[in-house]
């Protein structure tokens, strides 16, 4: 059994005393008689001076050449890999995930650190030619200045990185808030950061709840000492820091819910979409923000579909997430209240399938062949809903967990509107071998993202990752996309011809002959 760690808040790096947020037990959830971590959180005043504190630091951490932020990045990278099983043991005690998730999900950080180590030396402005002789224009990215980035624990390093490196490399400093039910992974992942070469005061880390983070962010935007928010997390809650920012004249990076749509089309290979359907509906138990939503299924291939996928859900490996299972427990005891609360948006028209019962796996409740002992944790049956029409709740209310509906349809048209009209648009996915299904799907899809013949689930770290509608402002992570979150474009002139040139008046005219005509024969 692992040591309980105790974690706190680390403003210049340095633990905070006290704990005027509170302390927080965290146990780990496929073993609730383990505690992981001992939190002690801080409030909105502690945000606060995380806040002044980036804020003052960020001058200077700016004034350092980007190649040479770049090589920080790269530390991080070197510090991430040399530390890889720790972190990916650590993530899977703390949050559950089974351990190949975990894997991946810190080598997405490796692959961030990659992407971006390389960015100190472009950072690429451009050199635009002027309507003026004897003048240039020019384009620079000038820094945002003091980033606040809030994060869910369901991806607890991969998210946070695709925010934390890039902004750290365009010159911004860092005050981050993790979920507070991942303390431990965040105090692990911070001392990583904080030992890659960063001074004092660019990396920021507050351990609070969210209502004082609220306070803390409106607080500090009064003061004028935060100029950037990065949000992963509810619709609900993204709204509000949208409004908020707004106020402010600042445009936040939202990164919110979805209700991922999955469509199967007659010609699918099937075998294909129920592995899609099983990984992106019920990896990391459902609890990714790129689940599987609704799998909606062609009526000619619909009954074939619903009995396989639920077949290989029956006998899919749930439990121990240290062994080869599908998924292990729910991340923490909160979100299991949501997901039985979910639970009852089953109607009976629907017909449940995939498990041996309904909610949480005990020993009265069992799960033929599960991993483990149901008991010692936070484990959940898997439920595939099949029936699911447009009008149901289910249809259009995200269910962070171990469930999938199903709906049908007899239309392109029809299959389009079910994928669209719940108003969320993370990500989608189409089984298909028809061109002109892919080509019309993309060009329908209000996703931000989709998958041909590949889950809902598995953004690749060097793509734009992002969502429409309900699931975010339109702002994109990743890749260079995510460039245009964590710098402003700056425009320059140089008039080197020593007289004024005023721009649209004094510009060369061309004589042309508008009268010409070629002679014809
Ligand atoms: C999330 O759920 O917030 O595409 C992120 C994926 C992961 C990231 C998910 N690479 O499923």
């Amino acid at each position: 059994m692992s040591a309980t760690r105790t974690v706190t808040s680390l403003l210049d790096g340095r633990p905070v005393e006290g704990a005027p947020g509170g302390t927080l037990t965290i146990p780990n959830p496929a073993r609730l008689d383990q505690t992981v971590a001992e939190a002690s959180l801080g409030d909105a005043g502690t945000f606060l001076e995380a806040c002044r504190r980036a804020k003052a630091a960020q001058p200077g951490w700016a004034g350092i050449p980007a190649p040479v932020r770049g090589r920080a990045i790269q530390n991080l990278g070197r510090l991430v890999e040399d530390n890889f099983e720790g972190l990916s043991h650590l993530i899977t005690r703390e949050i559950g995930k089974p351990i190949k998730e975990s894997r991946g999900e810190v080598q997405e950080v490796v692959d961030t650190c990659n992407f971006f180590l390389g960015e100190g030396r472009r950072l690429y402005g451009q050199t635009v030619p002027s309507e003026m002789p004897d003048k240039q224009l020019f384009t620079f990215r000038t820094p945002v200045g003091a980033a606040a980035i809030v994060t869910a624990g369901n991806f607890p390093v991969a998210v946070p990185s695709w925010y934390i490196v890039p902004a750290l490399v365009c010159g911004n400093t860092i005050v981050w808030k993790p979920a507070e039910y991942t303390p431990a992974t965040a105090q692990a992942f911070a001392q990583l950061i904080l030992h890659a070469g960063i001074p004092t005061g660019v990396f920021q880390l507050v351990l609070a709840e969210g209502a004082p983070t609220f306070e803390g962010i409106e607080r500090a935007l009064d003061e004028e000492v935060l100029d950037k928010v990065g949000f992963t997390g509810s619709s609900e809650v993204g709204r509000r820091i949208g409004e908020l920012c707004g106020r402010h004249l600042q445009s936040p990076c939202l990164e919110l819910g979805g209700k991922n749509p999955l469509v199967v089309m007659p010609d699918a290979d099937l075998d294909l979409a129920v592995e899609g359907a099983l990984f992106s509906g019920f990896g990391t138990a459902g609890q990714r923000c790129t689940s599987l939503g609704t799998a909606i299924v062609h009526r000619d291939v619909h009954d074939d579909f619903v009995s396989r996928f639920s077949e290989a859900v029956r006998v899919a490996p749930i439990g121990d997430p240290f062994q080869d299972v599908l998924y292990g427990p729910m991340i923490s005891a909160r979100f299991c209240e949501r997901f039985e609360h979910w639970l009852e948006l089953i109607r009976p028209h629907h017909a449940v399938s995939g498990s041996d019962g309904i909610g949480r796996i005990t020993s009265a409740n069992p799960r033929a062949g599960f991993v483990g002992d149901p008991e010692a944790g936070l484990y959940y049956h898997p439920m595939i809903v099949d029936g699911v029409t447009i009008d149901d709740e289910l249809y259009r209310t995200e269910t962070f967990g171990p469930i999938v509906g199903i709906a049908s349809f007899d239309t392109f048209d029809e299959a389009i509107e079910l994928a669209n009209a719940h108003g969320y648009g993370l990500s989608s996915s189409i089984y298909t071998n028809d061109p002109l299904h892919v080509f019309r799907f993309r060009d329908r899809i209000s996703a931000g993202m989709l998958s041909v013949n590949n889950s809902t689930s598995g953004a690749e770290a060097h793509l734009p990752f992002g969502g429409n509608g309900r699931s975010g402002n339109g702002s994109r992570q990743s890749g260079l996309w995510v460039l245009d979150q964590f710098t402003k474009w700056q425009a320059m002139n140089w008039d080197y011809s020593g007289h004024l040139q005023k721009a649209q008046m004094d510009t060369t005219e061309l004589e042309a002959d508008p009268g010409f005509r070629l002679s014809g024969d």
